[in-house]
């Protein structure tokens, strides 16, 4: 029997998961049906039920409901319970098990597919917001020398940095601390590019950036990307990678075995331009 799988979210009208899984499916020959489902907002804990109740084997999460899925998890795996978020369900009987994937999708795009290292390296994470928090453990995990959190409302960047102390070594702190960059790769994990904004930097924090990355995709050349292009920074990168990355965590999560990437990035990237 096929089985089913979703992602759901709202609004859900940019997504790709469906396409994704689709195409992992016919690579690795599993039997699957994959679908998107735009929950109500008050109306996910109900959809995510319909849907056990049809069969539905596991689910993405995308925003507004990470939080709430985490919430209605009845176990949570380590990447979840830090991120205090999950991006992945996985159902096994009347267990829910929650996953978040997100920070590993990142990881491993930066340092596998853009061969960028994180180790020893000195990295600016911009934003304090759900986001920011699901990447933090897997960039320390993969340790840097130092990473600096900045955030617009300090207080959630300083929270970040206690939370996470004990992981690696952390700097946090406002937009006005930051000073001239000594940072080899800046990653932009604010939401200000999806309303086409940009974070109050200045051209200097790139000075010595090798990669600056942002966590929005298929949207080009972003404030952010093209401030740090016009700044000096030789390479640029949207989240198209990441989102690939962490599907093909989630569908190895799901079916035991992993997909290949490369094509799929190739395939739906949107020239940065
Ligand atoms: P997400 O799940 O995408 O992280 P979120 O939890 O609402 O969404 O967090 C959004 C993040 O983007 C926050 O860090 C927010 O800063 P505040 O905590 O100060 O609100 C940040 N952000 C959004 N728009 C921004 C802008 N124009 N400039 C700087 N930071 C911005």
């Amino acid at each position: 029997m096929t089985d089913l799988y979703a992602v759901l979210g709202n609004p859900l009208g940019h997504t790709k998961s469906p396409l994704i899984h689709a195409a992992f499916a016919a690579q690795t020959g599993q039997d699957l049906t994959y679908l998107a489902v735009e929950a109500p907002l008050d109306g996910f804990a109900a959809d995510v039920a319909a849907f056990r109740a049809r069969g539905g084997k596991g689910i993405n999460i995308t925003a507004p409901f990470k939080v709430e899925a985490f919430a209605l998890a009845t176990e949570r795996r380590q990447r979840a319970l830090f991120a205090g978020a999950a991006n992945a369900l996985k159902f096994e009987g009347e267990s829910i098990i929650a996953e978040n994937f997100d920070g590993v999708g990142l990881v491993r795009d930066i340092q596998h597919n853009l061969c960028v290292p994180i180790r020893g390296r000195r990295i600016l994470l911009l934003g304090a917001g759900g986001a920011a928090r699901g990447v933090t453990l897997p960039i320390l995990e993969a340790e840097p020398a130092e990473l600096t959190i900045i955030n617009r409302t300090v207080s959630k960047a300083h929270a970040l940095r206690r939370q996470f102390s004990s992981c690696g070594r952390i700097v946090s702190g406002g937009y006005a601390d930051l000073g001239p960059g000594t940072f080899d790769l800046v990653i932009n994990a604010t939401s200000a590019s999806l309303r086409g904004e940009l974070p109050p930097i200045a051209d200097a924090i790139f000075t010595r950036a090798g990669l600056a990355y942002d966590f929005v995709y298929g949207k080009g050349l972003t404030p952010f990307l093209r401030k740090a292009g016009q700044a000096g920074v030789d390479r640029l990168a949207d989240g198209v990678g990441m989102l690939v990355e962490q599907a093909a965590e989630a569908f190895e999560w799901w079916r035991g075995v992993r997909p290949a990437t490369g094509s799929m990035i190739g395939k739906i990237t949107v020239p940065l331009v």
